[in-house]
């Protein structure tokens, strides 16, 4: 089969795409899909580099987010049969992360557990499908779950332009909150308002914009501030983002692409009562119930584009360049 594989790491440049690559063989307990979609996440960048304490059997197929049909049914698979449109949950219950731990999606055909299969109701295409596991599963968990976003809240989502900023930006719009996205680009904070952002601004100072909008957060009044930030990027955004947030405000996370270690400052926890909540991965319920959302019209994934497989390089290239507005698709 046609796979893009990564052999060794080091960086994206290092995925290449194989025209006659092994095909996957059915197991006890699996089944082999036909791929319709696979959708690339920041996670692929970070698995290409190589991460400190996560030790990938190489060669590895890239590609944690697979939608596809089902072609073969391995023995003890109940429930599954040829034909039938499936999502993956990217978690197998023993192996771990597909395109990290096992083969993921950036090819022709992929095994999975029958226990990973979610099935994809009528009016959810396979693009569609494939753009929500890991990013838009984590986000619903984060705002949702943990998060506990309420109607009036105000918003602020730094790195809005990616896969988990824009399920972030449309969650917290269904949930009746006032939002500000934060991009580096004026071209990304203009698409942002098309999908239904309040408010755009740059980072570069972002938390004194926030106090020009909304007051520099008071310790006794309560005034000021956001109610929640989402940070995602860690870095230097780490304390610009506490120093954003009123008192008692909820900052969100699941992730650190900018950096994990960043320079913190505690006072602000203490005296402003931060709440720090974090987020892993999501559940079975988050990704049907966003299914349910797409089928019945609620949410519309932002997708920037569908590329073929052939160009699976540039597909992760183009998250590392920070060259996106949502999810970037591969699809066979
Ligand atoms: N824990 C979990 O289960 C989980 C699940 C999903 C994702 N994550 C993490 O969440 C983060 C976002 O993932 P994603 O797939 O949504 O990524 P993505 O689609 O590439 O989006 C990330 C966005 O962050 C912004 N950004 C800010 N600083 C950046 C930097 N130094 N390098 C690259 N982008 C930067 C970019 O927007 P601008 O260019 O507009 O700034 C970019 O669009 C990643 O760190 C990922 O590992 C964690």
């Amino acid at each position: 089969m046609k796979a893009v594989v990564l052999h060794q790491h080091g960086s994206v440049d290092n995925l290449t795409f194989e025209p006659s690559y092994r095909d996957p063989q059915v197991t006890e307990g699996h089944v082999v899909l036909k791929v319709g979609a696979t959708s690339i996440n920041y996670h692929d960048v970070f698995t290409c580099r190589g991460m400190p304490g996560i030790k990938v059997p190489l060669p590895i197929i890239p590609g944690l987010d697979v939608a596809g049909e089902v072609v073969e049914v391995g023995p003890g698979v109940d429930g599954w049969k040829a034909g039938d449109r499936v999502l993956v949950n990217p978690i197998h219950p023993q192996k771990g992360l597909m395109g990290e731990m096992l083969d993921g999606g950036m090819a022709e055909y992929c095994l999975a557990s029958g226990k990973q299969l979610i099935r994809i109701p009528e009016g959810v295409t396979f693009e569609q499908a494939a753009s929500l596991p890991v990013a838009y599963g984590t986000a619903h968990r984060m705002m949702f779950t943990n998060g506990h976003i309420k109607a009036g809240e105000k918003v602020l989502i730094l790195g809005a332009s990616g896969g988990v900023g824009t399920c972030c930006l449309f969650l917290a719009k269904m949930a009746g909150c006032e939002v500000i996205v934060a991009s580096q680009a004026q071209d990304k904070l203009d698409k942002l308002k098309d999908l239904g952002a309040d408010h755009g601004i740059f980072y570069d100072g972002f938390e004194k914009k926030i106090w020009e909008m909304y007051g520099k957060p008071h310790r006794r009044t309560f005034d000021g501030g956001v109610d929640v930030v989402v940070n995602f990027t860690g870095g230097d955004s780490w304390v610009p983002s506490m120093r954003s947030l009123k008192r008692g405000g909820r900052m969100l996370t699941c992730g650190a692409t900018a950096g994990y270690d960043p320079k913190t400052d505690i006072r602000f926890i203490w005296t402003f009562e931060l709440k720090i909540l974090g987020s892993n991965s999501w559940t079975v319920q988050d990704l049907e119930t966003l299914m349910e959302m797409i089928a019945d019209g609620r949410l519309t994934p932002a997708i920037d584009r569908v590329l073929p497989l052939e160009q699976g390089r540039e597909a992760v290239k183009i998250l590392e360049d920070r060259a996106v507005l949502g999810k970037v698709i591969v699809r066979p």
